[in-house]
């Protein structure tokens, strides 16, 4: 579709906070399945967002992915997040490095001049190593403040394009398929009514833990992610949804 007007992005915006259930949507131009500036822009946005809500000493949480990279090479120094902490939300879950949570989680940090933290816990550990790693001092006390922090940052998958690109073998590619798996974030799968249909072995932040001192952004735009967006926000509504025209048109298309 043609690119709107701003009126015509701030009704989308008005439609999508209704349709969807969230206090604040903001819609960037073009379509981020199309045209990689697009990232940028919502990218940009969100440091924005940062940038008025962050206080020294919080903690921010963030996923992975192409569009948190996007964010990380889009952040800046600011007096108002030099002493804010990044830490990853969740540990590894199968990605290349480029696109891992430790690694954003570093590259805002250094992008912002501020503090981080990393999550050293390998992907593939046995039921009884992972219990022992996780009682270890210093990994606890980052766990606690993964698991608390003032605002968290992700984005959102298809369902069937996350466990592609995270290597998923034949049969838990066809268990998604049967269980209509339509979204993913932070590890999660989700299903068209927002239900949880599989986790990823992870340890981090827990979705059910997240509470009313969380602040939650969704950086989540591209036509293709449109359903899945919906999906996600169906199991809990974001604080804040930084999304673009071609995700937005689609979602308000289909309702
Ligand atoms: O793997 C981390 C992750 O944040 C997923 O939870 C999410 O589905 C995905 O990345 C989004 O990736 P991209 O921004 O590349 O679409």
């Amino acid at each position: 579709p043609a690119m709107q007007n701003i009126s015509g992005r701030s009704q989308l915006e008005k439609d999508l906070q209704a349709t969807l259930g969230i206090s604040r949507v903001i819609v960037t131009s073009g379509d981020s399945d199309v045209r990689s500036w697009v990232k940028k822009e919502m990218s940009q946005a969100c440091v924005s967002e940062m940038i008025d809500t962050l206080e020294p000493n919080d903690v921010v949480a963030v996923a992975g992915g192409t569009t948190l990279a996007t964010l990380a090479t889009s952040v800046y120094p600011h007096p108002n997040l030099q002493n804010v902490t990044f830490v990853p939300a969740r540990g590894g879950l199968g990605e290349d490095v480029d696109l891992q949570s430790n690694t954003i989680c570093a590259e805002l940090a250094r992008g912002a001049h501020a503090q981080y933290r990393l999550l050293h816990v390998p992907d593939q550990l046995s039921d009884h190593a992972y219990d022992s790693v996780i009682q270890e001092p210093g990994i606890r006390e980052l766990l606690a403040l993964i698991r608390s922090p003032r605002m968290v940052i992700h984005s959102v998958g298809e369902a069937q394009t996350m466990a592609t690109r995270r290597s998923a073998d034949e049969s838990k590619l066809r268990r998604l398929k049967e269980q209509e798996a339509i979204a993913e974030a932070f590890g999660y799968y989700f299903d068209s009514e927002g239900k949880v249909v599989q986790k990823e072995k992870t340890i981090g932040l827990q979705l059910d833990e997240l509470g009313r001192d969380q602040m939650v952004v969704t950086l989540a735009g591209g036509m293709s992610k449109a359903e899945a967006i919906v999906a996600y926000m169906t199991y809990r509504p974001s604080d804040l949804l930084i999304t673009d025209e071609g995700a937005a048109t689609a979602i308000m298309g289909t309702q």
